[in-house]
Parts: structure tokens; C-alpha cells; sequence
């Protein structure tokens, strides 16, 4: 007979525990235990609903047909990228990002984009009709694209095998239940279960499938050690929505590079894919002013001209504000000491404000020497030309430090027709000066850049 027991769970990794614990011993997460209840003894015969998954037996490797060669093309450059150039068949994808990011419009646009493939679109979350009109407001018209609003798993599969589609996207899983696990829609257990079930038929019927899954406020896709393990791919949807850019980024590939990037732009009708992202993000602007630097920064292995904006005044009140946006907080606080010891600057009594454009977040290290020169443009209220770039590190007894790809760099600065690009003179040994037409200026410490600029 069947009965319910209450069973903990870590929301980190799915640890399972009878009792709750606030350090998970599996993943070292603190309080990250929740509460679910589950049945016990229970008939799983909804499991083997997926019978084809177990007939498996051992072959050789070199019998094994390679998949490689046929990649789907989603027709979407910027989606193709991120997954490593197209979908692999019986591949199980998985694209995080927070509400009303846009994960939906993505995937319902390469769904009506696709006219040759059938595609199987699974909402849980919106109705047929809402699906209609956001179908509408993208504005492409596909008798090939099936809408289904179900929730339950066995279904699901029955109309997979039913419908046999060519891509099939679920959104989102944590609306999805399994009838082999008690526990309600969204919960540990039954995301896990939900995503391994339709793993083993996107597996088994060769259908790759998308799973829309929600961040939590936190940030991580309701545990991401939980789904990442099961899914092959897990890439991320991110933006600030208050702008209207989009980065799509590869968390996890087994069929790829894990450093991919793509970026679109939301727009009335749908999302644009950008790929000229650097023309972009340099704002045209005609006159100078002061406090604004760009940075030839790279995202993943894509390099991108940024634009930093700094704005540094005196402090109204006795302790000066620092605010950073889409920038280290922390970073900035050790580059003004760097400024303030190094180079002799007094900005301790100093608000200072660091913006960088288009809502984007920048990670790479080398964005550093452009932050450092808007600082000292708006200190000293001189303007920068909008022609000069700059990628190199910052270290902390103000040495200009040699950054990755420095090459790639220096050929999109080169590709914008920017006039000079300021490196680490570390970065100059064996590089070919020759084959740019931007002038390449070699630093070894701020004194150099303060002297050049
Ligand atoms: P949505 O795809 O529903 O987000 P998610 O599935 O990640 O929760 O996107 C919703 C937002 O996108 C919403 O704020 C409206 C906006 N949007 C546009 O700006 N233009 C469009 O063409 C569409 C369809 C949505
Ligand atoms: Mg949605």
C-alpha cells in the first residue's frame, strides 16, 4: 500500500536527507534544505512507460553511427552559435533566465521560423490563445508548428510518439508532473524526475527537446546541480529589462564550447539577433565628454567594444559613495586604491559612480584600464576620444597586466576603425604591429597611461 512520508531535499544539488539539516553534506550548501512529501511504495509503473529507454545493450565505440555531421540548423545564427552550431539530435537543452527575459519569444520565434521541421511547442504555463497572439505579434505565420498546453508527463511522451516532431520545446519544466512522484509541480523531486523522463525520450525517439526552466531569485535554475547533470546543454538568457538587450550564454555543452555568447535585442515584434554587438553598444555620440572610455572587452570568445562611463565628484557627505552598474563593486573600490597610492590621486573623499552601457555585465579582467581611464577623464575632466580603446588588467601595485586574446582584441578595434588601442606592453612581445591599422600603445604602469593619454 501506498503511503506518504515527508523527506527533505537540498535545493542546491537534490541531496535527499529524512530529517532537516541546515549544511548539506553533499554540495556544502547552507540552509538549503526544503520539506516535500513523497509516496512510498508505490507502483512505478509510470516509469516504465518509457520502455524503449531499457533495451539498450553494449556495442563497440567505432559501431556507433556519428551524430556529428548532423546538426540542425535552427536558423537563428546567434542560437546556433550558443549551442555549438546547431542542435544535436536527441539532445536534451536546457535555457534558464528569469521571468519575462523573453525564454518564451525565443523559442516560440525559432519554432515559426522553422517551415520544414515539425515542432512541438508544450506549454504548462500560457493557454493556447496567449500563445496565438505572442505567435501573432512575431508576425510569422507556420502550419508546422504544433501547440500543446499539457502539464502531465505520460501524456506528453504519448504525443511525442504520437506526433513524432522534429524539435520539441517545453515550457516550462517546472510546471511539469510525473505520476511516479507525489509531490507537486515545481518541487525538487519532481523537476528531477520530470527532466529525467524527458531526457530518456528525447533520447530514445531522437527528439531534441528544450526545457524552458525559471531562475529563482537567487539565480540558479531551482538548483542547477540538480537539472545540469541531466540535461546536455544549459544556457542562459540575460539582460537587464529595462534595456532592450538580450545575451544568450552557454553554461554547459557537451557538444560544444562552454564560452559561446549570443545577443539579440527585444523589440516590439519579437527578438533581433545582433551580430555586429560592438557597433551597437558604441553609443554615436558627436561631441566629447569627459568620463567616457571604451573597452575592448571579450564575452566568452566573442570580442565586443564596450562603452565605461564613470562620473567621479566631490562627496556631499562625509563617506563618498561608490556605485557600480554591471560592474565589481569590489573591483572598483581596489582600482580607486590602486589610483589613490599609486598614482597619487585623492578620490577617498570622492563619490564615485561607474556605469557600463547597455545594461551588459562585464566579467573580463581587461575591461580594467578603461575603467581606470574614465575615472581619470571625469577626475580631471578630460575628454577621451571616442576613437581610443583599451584592454589590459590593472594589478594592485599599478602594473598594466597582459589579458587573453589580446589579438582578437586588438583586430575588432582595428575592424571599428579605432585610431589607437592601449595594452599591456606585456601583451606587445612577438605580435605583429603590421598587420593593423590601429595603433597599438604599449603600457607598463598607470604613470604610462596618464602620460599617453
Ligand atoms: P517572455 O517570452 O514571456 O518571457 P519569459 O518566457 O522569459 O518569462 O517575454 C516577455 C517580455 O517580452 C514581456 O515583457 C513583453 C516582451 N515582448 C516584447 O517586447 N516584444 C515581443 O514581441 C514579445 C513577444 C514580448
Ligand atoms: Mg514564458
Amino acid at each position: 500500500m501506498a503511503k506518504t512520508k515527508s523527506v527533505f531535499f537540498c535545493k542546491e544539488c537534490g541531496n535527499e536527507s529524512p530529517k532537516w539539516i541546515g549544511h548539506c553534506p553533499g554540495c556544502g550548501a547552507w540552509n538549503s534544505y526544503v520539506e516535500e512529501s513523497v509516496v512510498v511504495g508505490k507502483d512505478k509503473s509510470a516509469k516504465n512507460m518509457i520502455a524503449v529507454a531499457s533495451k539498450a545493450k553494449p556495442v563497440k565505440v567505432q559501431d556507433i553511427s556519428s551524430a556529428k555531421e548532423t546538426r540542425l540548423d535552427l536558423e537563428c545564427g546567434e542560437l546556433n552559435r550558443v549551442l555549438g552550431g546547431g542542435l544535436v539530435p536527441g539532445s536534451l537543452i536546457l535555457l534558464g533566465g528569469e521571468p519575462g527575459i523573453g525564454k518564451s519569444t525565443l523559442l516560440l520565434q525559432v519554432a515559426l521560423r522553422l517551415r520544414d521541421k515539425k515542432v512541438l511547442y508544450v506549454s504548462g504555463e500560457e493557454s493556447a490563445q496567449q500563445i496565438k497572439m505572442r505567435a501573432e505579434r512575431i508576425g510569422i505565420a507556420n502550419e508546422n508548428c504544433l501547440i500543446l498546453t499539457e502539464t502531465n508527463t505520460t501524456e506528453i511522451i504519448r504525443h511525442f510518439e504520437d506526433v513524432k516532431p522534429d524539435i520539441a520545446i517545453i515550457d516550462s519544466i517546472q510546471t511539469l508532473e510525473s505520476s511516479a512522484v507525489d509531490s507537486t509541480a515545481g518541487s525538487i523531486s519532481q523537476i528531477r524526475e520530470t527532466a529525467a523522463e524527458m531526457n530518456k525520450v528525447a533520447k530514445s525517439l531522437h527528439v531534441p527537446t528544450f526545457l524552458i526552466g525559471h531562475i529563482t531569485k537567487d539565480g540558479s535554475i531551482a538548483g542547477p546541480k540538480i537539472l545540469e547533470h541531466i540535461v546536455d546543454a544549459v544556457i542562459q538568457f540575460e539582460g537587464d529589462r529595462h534595456y532592450g538587450f538580450r545575451v544568450l550564454r552557454t553554461i554547459k555543452n557537451r557538444f560544444g564550447s562552454s564560452s559561446e555568447l549570443g545577443i539579440f535585442e527585444m523589440n516590439a515584434n519579437g527578438l533581433r539577433e545582433v551580430s555586429n554587438p560592438s557597433e551597437i553598444l558604441l553609443s554615436q555620440r558627436d561631441e566629447q565628454v569627459s568620463g567616457i572610455s571604451v573597452a575592448a572587452t571579450l564575452e566568452g570568445l566573442r570580442p565586443m567594444m564596450i562603452e565605461t562611463q564613470a562620473l567621479v565628484s566631490t562627496a556631499a557627505y562625509g563617506t563618498p559613495q561608490r556605485s557600480c552598474t554591471g560592474f565589481d563593486t569590489r573591483r572598483l573600490n581596489m582600482l580607486l586604491a590602486v589610483l589613490e597610492k599609486r598614482a597619487g590621486f585623492r578620490l577617498s573623499m570622492k563619490d564615485v559612480f561607474l556605469n557600463i552601457a547597455g545594461g551588459l555585465r562585464v566579467d573580463d579582467p581587461a575591461i580594467d584600464l578603461a575603467v581606470v581611464a574614465a575615472i581619470l577623464s571625469s577626475n580631471e575632466d578630460i575628454e577621451i576620444s571616442n576613437r581610443y580603446s583599451f584592454a589590459a588588467e590593472v594589478g594592485l601595485s599599478g602594473e598594466i597586466r597582459s589579458v587573453n586574446r589580446i589579438e582578437a582584441r586588438i583586430a575588432e578595434a582595428d575592424k571599428l576603425g579605432m585610431e589607437k588601442i592601449f595594452v599591456s606592453k606585456y601583451n606587445c612581445r612577438g605580435l605583429d604591429t603590421s598587420k593593423y591599422n590601429v595603433e597599438i600603445v604599449p603600457l607598463a604602469t598607470i604613470g604610462d597611461l596618464i602620460k599617453n593619454m
